[in-house]
């Protein structure tokens, strides 16, 4: 009798310890992600009190990463990602008690393991650190490399694995946390985060932040300069510095109605505020999805609002991406090419079909250019990608954005407009603030949108979309009625010889267009009668520049050079400077230029850029 009595608590404890720990395994088989040391079957981050002075003289952010986890293993250690950071110090709890702490071997991108010791009731974790002045994350501008040259200027890129540059952190899109920050910086500079922002700069430097939302790590962002704010609505605006924020903001005029489309079609914008910050020309991206708040470059200011998709881009990642997030980069398709389609719904919506159909085309051609050149049997042009051992920036490429991109269209044009986008409206909701897998995603598409109807299955054909390399048989029919007679407009003057049956005022995409559709073998004479007409190398606007500027290197159209010797030393988006770089190393002469352009040109980029640019001279 007495022996019962012990038994059954025992085993009741026993049975509730093996579902816990089936709980818990299947919580750690989701997060398995091979770019992060974390181990969430151990501890896991809930939120973020982060405490930092950024130091512009130094080149380092320092203070203190105040970790709320989870223990439910009750396990005796928890595991950061961090990499080139200097940690001084940890302590567990409110009582800051001091604990030990260890630091893995160094791997390539990856940096080290920050192991500590916790207890079985530990509830947080206060890491002292500093980062390192060369933090892959961060870039430090000084006053020349700004637009008002007066002030320094710094930001980070924590996407894909950055952020362990600067933060401490459980560094996989799978773990999600809250966060609230206070930063000091020099008086005279206002900082901005991924978070509820000042709109104005404060007397003493000190500024507090509050993400109320879980995010993922690579969704804290932090930027520190001479910056001003105009509101485009009441919950839209832009930051930028004071001699860029009138361009800027006429630029972005059109940010609120972006927001309303893009709630017409997924359902309320769920974080508050929508702001883009317009950095200088050195970020590396054309634009970064930071919630609450974008990054982006400054080279989307055309003057007409013609390349400001990027921000739908980067708009629609409020729900793609930040709502629901790739449980790992093996699934980046699913931030980028969920992401793409929504983009071009939104363009739709507030530019029209013609244009959405123009971005489309020119997406695709691009797609099968880029499947051209890695092979069709190229294993890195499957949807579900395999990073594993390599840095996973290397993954990101038109296969994720635009074939991804396809795929989706291809599932919309299977089961019509109005059944996709319930179904998708239904997938945002159920998934908000959770991270999926591609396997979670397709299993979610079968029980909710395909229902085993075999021939919806067999025309979508997903085995080939997302396990195979190169581009299914059915991809989607893409034309653009503009493009068409452009076409037509394009080999009259290429018959006649006569640059004036093209002498009309070209849209960007317009010209983009023909700028890629000139023949192979188009002539020096042709090129400087197209500059004639259209001012191709004088021009304003970036896309145009980087595509033109890349024929010109290619046909060695000297009236070009100068003015690509300026983009390439004053424009540091990745997007646009390595195709160019490319072009050059195709000749020694070439190559002895592009050396000699980059020698001045490296210092402005981000490391983000010149890692990759490094590659393309080395
Ligand atoms: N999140 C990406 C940028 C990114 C991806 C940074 C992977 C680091 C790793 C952002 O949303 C993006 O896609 N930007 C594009 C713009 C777009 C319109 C295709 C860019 O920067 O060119
Ligand atoms: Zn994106």
């Amino acid at each position: 009798m007495n022996k019962l009595l012990i038994l059954i608590p025992a085993l009741f404890a026993f049975a509730c310890q093996t579902k816990n720990s089936d709980d818990l395994k299947e919580a750690a088989k989701k997060y398995e992600d091979v770019h992060s040391f974390a181990d969430p079957s151990k501890a896991i981050v809930k939120h973020l009190d982060l405490d930092i002075k950024v130091d512009f003289d130094t080149k380092l952010i320092s203070g203190k990463a105040s970790w709320t986890i989870e223990n439910p293993a009750k396990g005796d250690e928890i595991i950061f990602d961090s990499r080139n950071l200097k940690i001084s110090k940890v302590t567990l709890g409110e009582e800051e008690k001091e604990t030990t702490f260890t630091l893995g071997d160094v791997t390539e991108f990856l940096g080290q393991a920050l192991t500590v010791k916790i207890e079985a009731a530990t509830s947080k974790v206060n890491i002292y650190y500093s980062n390192s002045a060369d933090a892959a994350a961060v870039q430090w501008l000084n006053p020349q490399q700004t637009a008002g040259k007066k002030y320094p200027f710094m930001f980070t890129q924590s996407q894909a694995i950055l952020a362990r540059t600067w933060i401490p952190c459980q560094d996989s899109p799978g773990i999600r946390f809250t966060y609230n920050a206070k930063v000091s910086v020099p008086k005279e500079l206002l900082a901005l985060m991924s978070a509820e922002n000042p709109q104005e700069k404060n007397a003493d430097g000190v500024y507090t932040f509050k993400q109320p939302n879980a995010i993922p790590s690579y969704l804290m962002a932090l930027a520190v300069g001479d910056m001003s704010f105009k509101a485009v609505d009441n919950r839209t605006g832009v930051y930028a510095e004071p001699a860029t924020l009138v361009k800027a903001a006429y630029e972005l005029a059109d940010m609120g109605k972006m927001t309303t489309a893009a709630e017409k079609i997924y359902g309320p914008y769920k974080w508050g505020r929508y702001d883009v910050l317009v950095l200088p020309p050195s970020f590396p991206f054309g634009g970064m999805e930071n919630p609450m708040l974008t990054f982006a470059t400054p080279t989307i200011i055309a003057g007409d609002r013609s390349l400001v998709s990027l921000i739908a881009h980067e708009l629609a990642h409020s729900w793609s991406g930040n709502l629901v997030t790739n449980a790992n980069w093996n699934d980046f398709w699913l931030n980028e090419g969920f992401t793409t389609y929504f983009e071009r719904r939104i363009v739709e919506d507030v530019y029209g079909k013609d244009e959405a159909k123009m971005q489309e085309l020119l997406g695709y051609q691009g797609l099968q250019d880029l499947v051209k050149e890695m092979g069709a049997t190229n294993a890195d042009t499957k949807l579900k990608a395999n990073y594993e051992g390599r840095d996973p920036d290397e993954g990101v490429s038109d296969i994720a954005y635009e074939k991804g991109y396809s795929f989706i269209r291809t599932i919309e044009d299977a089961v019509g407009r109005e059944k996709f986008d319930a179904f998708l409206r239904g997938y945002f909701d159920s998934h908000a603030f959770n991270s999926v897998t591609t396997e979670e995603f397709l299993a979610y598409l079968e029980k909710n949108l395909l229902k085993g109807d075999k021939a919806l299955q067999d025309k979508i054909n997903i085995n080939s979309w997302v396990y195979q390399p190169g581009l299914p048989t059915n991809s989607p029919a893409v034309g653009s009625d503009r493009f068409k007679s452009l076409d037509s407009l394009i080999s009259q003057w290429q018959k006649s010889g006569d640059i004036s049956v093209l002498n009309k005022k070209l849209a960007t995409n317009e010209a983009l267009y023909l700028i890629s559709h000139l023949p192979a073998d188009v002539t020096i004479k042709q090129m400087a009668d197209l500059d004639r007409t259209f001012k191709f190398t004088a021009s304003g606007n970036s896309e145009i520049q980087a595509a033109w500027y890349t024929l010109s290197v290619r046909m060695k159209y000297k009236p070009a050079y100068s003015n690509i010797e300026t983009f390439l030393t004053e424009v540091g988006r990745r997007k646009f400077l390595m195709p160019i770089y490319k072009e050059m190393v195709k000749t020694s002469e070439g190559k002895v230029w592009a050396k000699k352009i980059y020698a001045k040109a490296r210092p402005n980029y981000h490391s983000v850029a010149y890692n990759s640019i490094d590659e393309v001279l080395k």
